[in-house]
């Protein structure tokens, strides 16, 4: 089953979108650029789990679509936990994280799973973490029960999204530049697991400890860099042509908006729910 009309959670756009590291790696590389507010999203998952965990070098930490690695690598670094399961379906990206995630004392387990069926008995884990990922379902209500089951009494899910209007002010550059008349009208990528509703796909199935929002605020240099990001994104109807290609993406800028910075924003909504308590 597929959210209509979001490719986000097509199965087949989501294996094609992580079968390499490089799009990722260029979306991240191109937003971390732009990025002018917001603090760093794996230190605030560490820290959350840090707080809401008492003897965190005794803990199993899963996490789900670990992607990278780049919330595998602090959670290793900051916890110090006694396993760290760095979980996805991507091939590529358990390859990109295991390099990039360096041995602090953790014994890190890279597992190739669907995090709607993970391969972990029931009540293994102190800390499951899932970071921008829980939107790439079409439901993310049976992946939270998944993460209920493998969390032990008293374990904690952390679990992040991004708000539904993230980055709108580029919807608007490319209808108006022409290259997607209907980029305004096309559904947010995040629309199974957004700011606006995670709490309410959440608090039914696990009791929920903590919620924050914080607005991330992003400066695009120029046309150029909006163009390199936006080759990363499978949200564009985009001329084939032009499809992954930032040089052609940004010539068809410049020939209908004038060149400059541009500003867009991201609201990061952090969920901590703890298994056990009373609701
Ligand atoms: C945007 S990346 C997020 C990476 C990382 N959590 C972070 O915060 O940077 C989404 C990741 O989720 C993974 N993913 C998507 N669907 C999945 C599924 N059903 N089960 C496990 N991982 C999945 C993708 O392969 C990708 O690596």
């Amino acid at each position: 089953m597929t959210s209509p009309g979001n490719i986000f959670t097509h199965p087949d756009t989501v294996s094609g979108l992580y079968e390499e590291e490089s799009r990722l790696a260029a979306r991240t590389s191109a937003l971390h650029q732009a990025k002018i507010q917001g603090r760093a999203v794996a230190e605030v998952i560490a820290d959350l789990a840090a707080d809401h965990l008492a003897e965190p070098w005794q803990a199993i930490v899963a996490d789900l679509g670990c992607g990278r690695g780049t919330s595998s690598r602090t959670l290793a670094e900051r916890l110090r936990p006694r396993r760290l399961l760095a979980i996805d379906t991507s091939q590529a990206m358990l390859a990109a994280a295991r390099a990039r995630v360096a041995d602090y004392s953790t014994k890190v387990t890279y597992i190739r799973a669907d995090f709607h069926r993970l391969p972990l008995g029931d009540a293994t884990c102190a800390v499951v973490v899932a970071a921008f990922c829980l939107y790439h379902s079409p439901d993310p209500r049976p992946v939270i029960a998944e993460i209920a089951r493998v969390l032990v009494e008293g374990g904690i899910a952390v679990l992040v999204t991004k708000s539904a209007d993230s980055y709108q002010a580029l919807d608007h550059l490319v209808a108006t530049a022409g290259i997607d008349v209907g980029a305004t009208r096309r559904p947010s990528l995040y629309g199974t697991a957004h700011s606006g509703n995670l709490v309410a796909l959440t608090a039914p199935i696990l009791p929920i400890v903590h919620v924050e929002h914080e607005e991330h605020r992003f400066a695009f240099a120029g046309l150029d860099h909006v163009a390199a990001y936006l080759a990363t994104t499978p949200k564009y109807e985009l001329p084939p042509v032009m499809a992954t290609d930032p040089d052609a993406i940004a010539t068809a800028l410049r020939s209908r908006v004038i060149d400059g910075p541009v500003a867009a924003t991201s609201t990061i909504t952090y969920v901590v729910a703890r298994r056990g308590d009373a609701p």
